[in-house]
């Protein structure tokens, strides 16, 4: 008797430990779905798309904006709306931010209008995944379904932003570990680069590669001669480096495979783009064989991209009730 009625309260309680175990994983694993404001934001995505499209008509460029506002999001703390935190310490303040994002202004007017319709319920980080996503869309590339349920994280991360975001003078080693680092691999980078198809790039960020690249005394061997000479003209070292140009230059505003085009003619703009095909290291070869396979296949390049987005939407998002919805995108919420 003793003994059976022990064994029947072992299992009794393994039962409960193995149920508070998987409950405990429900709240925590990440689980995105796209029909998330089904019942609690029906609109949500009329919404979004409505307010691109009038940001888009006003200025082009803001579909690139927008986009990399989402990417450089997802890469610091996951994506938690954490990029849009205002504040001195906050992201928009490391390097890769700093005069350089774009789109806050149109962030706060989508904000608005979803808290017009459902206030409290859509986060800023699935604002930014909806935004990126029409974007690209509206620039006449893939379209995908976004998964939704993120919530907004509760700090910024100044030097998560500049030790985690890549730069355009890294080696493309150390481009790949920075997108291995959030769980991306060799084919998101080269698919993701292709965001670069869209949107514009400062001098200080190429004008290394225009009159003394790595100290040779001479302009980076990889960039295209009349390419070197138009953006010599563009940004002489006596400049203060502000001055923007397109990273497309075959079709600046639509969003296309022509940037893997350009790469094959010498035609990148960022040290990190033209190396996917001109470098000389180990991962070289797959880049490579990418930047070729995307360059002559536009279905390919969009199928990968899309792929790689949906990938980059899924780094550590905040689900459950950890984090909060935030009612301005700039401003944890007054608790
Ligand atoms: C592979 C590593 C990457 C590097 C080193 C890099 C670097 C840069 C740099 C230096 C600029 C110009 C910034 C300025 O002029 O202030 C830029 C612009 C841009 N980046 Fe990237 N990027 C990378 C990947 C990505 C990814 C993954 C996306 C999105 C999926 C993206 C989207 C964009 C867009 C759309 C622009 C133009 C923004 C505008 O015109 O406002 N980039 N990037
Ligand atoms: C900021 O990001 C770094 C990774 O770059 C991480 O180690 C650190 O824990 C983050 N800090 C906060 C407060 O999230
Ligand atoms: C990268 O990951 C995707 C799946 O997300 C996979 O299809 C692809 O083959 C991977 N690429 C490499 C180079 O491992
Ligand atoms: C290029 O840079 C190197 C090292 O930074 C320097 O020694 C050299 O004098 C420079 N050459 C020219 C032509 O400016
Ligand atoms: C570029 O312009 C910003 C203001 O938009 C300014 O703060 C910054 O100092 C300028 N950069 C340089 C190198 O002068
Ligand atoms: C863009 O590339 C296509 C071929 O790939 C070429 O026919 C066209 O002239 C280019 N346009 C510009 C503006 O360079
Ligand atoms: C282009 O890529 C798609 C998707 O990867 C593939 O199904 C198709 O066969 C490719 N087309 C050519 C002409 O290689």
């Amino acid at each position: 008797m003793e003994i059976s009625s022990c064994r029947l309260k072992g299992r009794f309680s393994l039962l409960m430990i193995m149920i508070i175990f998987f409950m405990m994983c429900g709240s925590t694993r990440s689980q995105l779905t796209v029909d998330f404001y089904k019942t609690s934001c029906p609109n949500v995505l009329k919404i979004v798309r409505r307010e691109v499209m009038i940001a888009i008509k006003n200025e082009m460029r803001m579909a690139a904006s927008l986009l990399r506002l989402h990417f450089h999001d997802c890469f610091v703390n996951g994506c938690d709306g954490s990029v849009l935190l205002d504040g001195s310490d906050g992201e928009k303040f490391a390097l890769p931010n700093i005069n350089s994002l774009r789109g806050l202004e149109v962030v706060d007017r989508i904000k608005a209008a979803l808290e017009n319709s459902c206030p409290g319920v859509v986060s800023c980080a699935d604002l930014l995944t909806i935004a990126a996503r029409d974007s690209v869309l509206l620039s006449g590339g893939p379209s995908w379904k976004v998964l939704l349920g993120r919530r907004d994280g509760l700090v910024a991360n100044k030097t998560g932003a500049d030790q985690g975001l890549p730069s355009p003078f890294e080696s493309l080693d150390d481009i790949i570990n920075k997108f291995v680092a959030v769980g991306l691999n060799i084919t998101d980078v080269v698919a993701l680069s292709g965001a670069h198809t869209i949107g514009l790039a400062r001098c200080a960020l190429f004008n290394n590669r225009l009159f003394n690249f790595s100290g040779t005394g001479s302009p980076d061997p990889t960039m295209e001669s009349s390419m070197v000479s138009d953006l010599q003209a563009l940004c002489p070292l006596t400049d203060d480096g502000n001055k923007t140009t397109v990273l497309d230059r075959n079709s600046t505003d639509l969003f296309d495979n022509h940037y893997y085009k350009n790469l094959l003619n010498q035609k990148g703009l960022l040290g990190s783009d033209q190396i996917l095909f001109s470098g000389d290291e180990a991962q070289t070869t797959a880049t490579k064989d990418l930047v070729q396979a995307y360059s002559s296949n536009t279905t390919h390049f969009f199928a990968d991209f899309v792929k790689a987005m949906i990938k980059m939407g899924n780094i550590s998002p905040i689900t459950g009730s950890a984090g909060q919805i935030r009612n301005n995108c700039r401003i944890l919420n007054s608790s």
